[in-house]
């Protein structure tokens, strides 16, 4: 899967950007404020009709204009002539995703033509922030090599809300109650088998990674959470904390408070690693997800990487984008400096520089 065609309109300072001949590796170098983290804002939007820096399109869409556009082809091995995908947003709330020309409703019908996997200067939040961006990055890798997962998350999603709206009406509605709980249970239970085995083989491509990353760090653990007592099945558990969510009025037990728990030798990793090192390991937690997605799907993911350089050591970058390259995945990657990575590569490796200038790119020869 790689982009061949982006056309971007109106994000950020970068008002009218048309480029194409991308190649594996495309390497985006210029001054602070030139533009580089819009790129890969722009094929994030994308991807996901989202940014990843703000979810208010006020800030996204260039000051003084009313919508931002994204156009871009995705390519597969199977549709080499590729797939046109365009995002509108408007700052009047308004969202137009179109899929192969045609609008799409949802977000979900997007994601699966380019899945992109970011590594930017907040993505260590990944180990040391709270869970839910951890059930994110699980639900993201589940999503994506198992069909079956997003009927039944939103299932889960709809059951919940019934159920705690029940739970917080009080005694009255004991019926409806059991209902959603069994419908609860069963949906939370499929979630947790789906997640359980990704988790599984997830683990040991993280491990490997791991190993070529940072071989100090061999002590490290995965483990994963799913969200309640172990010993018990989902139903089992609804039942045993059914006394305390009719107190407080909230369903406490389940999918939705899984986590994926990272430790060094015992100790919780978030409070032992440099950040280096956290960096490190979330790298090769998103690298793990993208081989595991090859693997399974025969699809790559495309790998947005805001500043590397400012982020790891020489050798810890040299590290990265050795399994960056390795996987064949399309990589959009920016650097201040040209020389920041321009040595950073392989050999045989195919990369094409871009230079990035107050909003104006140019692919940079040789
Ligand atoms: N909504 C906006 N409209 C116009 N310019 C903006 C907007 N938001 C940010 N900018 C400007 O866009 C430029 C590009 O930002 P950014 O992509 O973060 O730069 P880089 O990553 O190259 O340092 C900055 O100079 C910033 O001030
Ligand atoms: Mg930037």
């Amino acid at each position: 899967m790689a982009i061949s065609q982006l056309q971007i309109h109106n994000i950020r300072n970068l008002r009218q950007v048309s480029l194409h001949q991308f190649s594996n590796i495309n390497i985006f170098f210029g001054a602070n404020g030139s533009g580089k983290t819009s790129i890969l804002e722009a094929i994030h939007l994308l991807g996901m009709a989202r940014s990843f820096r703000s979810g208010n399109t006020r800030t996204l869409v260039t000051h003084g204009e009313t919508q931002c556009t994204v156009y871009g082809v995705s390519t597969t091995d199977s549709k080499p002539g590729g797939i046109p995908l365009a995002i509108q947003r408007s700052l009047n709330g308004d969202v137009l995703i179109k899929v192969g020309g045609q609008v799409v409703r949802t977000t979900a019908e997007l994601v699966e033509y380019l899945p992109v996997q970011l590594l930017d200067a907040t993505s260590f939040e990944l180990l040391s922030g709270p869970p839910g961006a951890r059930r994110q990055f699980l639900n993201w890798g589940v999503f994506h090599v198992e069909q079956r997962f997003f009927p039944v998350w939103q299932r889960f999603q709809r059951c919940i809300k019934q159920r705690n709206k029940v739970l917080r009406h009080g005694k009255l509605g004991d019926a409806e109650l059991a209902v959603w709980t069994r419908e609860l249970a069963l949906a939370g239970e499929e979630i947790h088998q789906y997640r359980l085995m990704y988790f599984e083989a997830l683990a040991p491509l993280f491990r490997e990674i791991m190993r070529g990353l940072a071989p100090s760090l061999a002590g490290l653990e995965l483990r994963y959470r799913r969200g309640w007592d172990k010993s018990l099945d989902y139903n089992e558990a609804l039942r045993a904390s059914s006394q305390v969510d009719r107190e407080q009025g909230y369903t406490h037990a389940g999918p939705q408070r899984a986590d994926i728990k990272v430790s060094i030798d015992g100790f919780s990793a978030a409070d032992t690693l440099s950040r280096g090192q956290q960096k490190l390991v979330v790298c090769a937690l998103k690298l793990a997800q993208g081989q595991l997605m090859t693997e399974h799907q025969r699809r790559s993911c495309t790998y947005l990487v805001d500043d590397l350089p400012s982020e790891l050591d020489a050798l810890h970058c040299r590290l990265v984008c050795d399994v960056l390259a390795e996987m064949g995945s399309q990589v959009f990657i920016t650097c201040v400096a040209r020389a920041d990575l321009a040595n950073m590569w392989p050999e045989g490796a195919k990369t094409q520089v871009f230079h990035v200038e107050h909003g104006q790119i140019s692919k940079v020869a040789g």
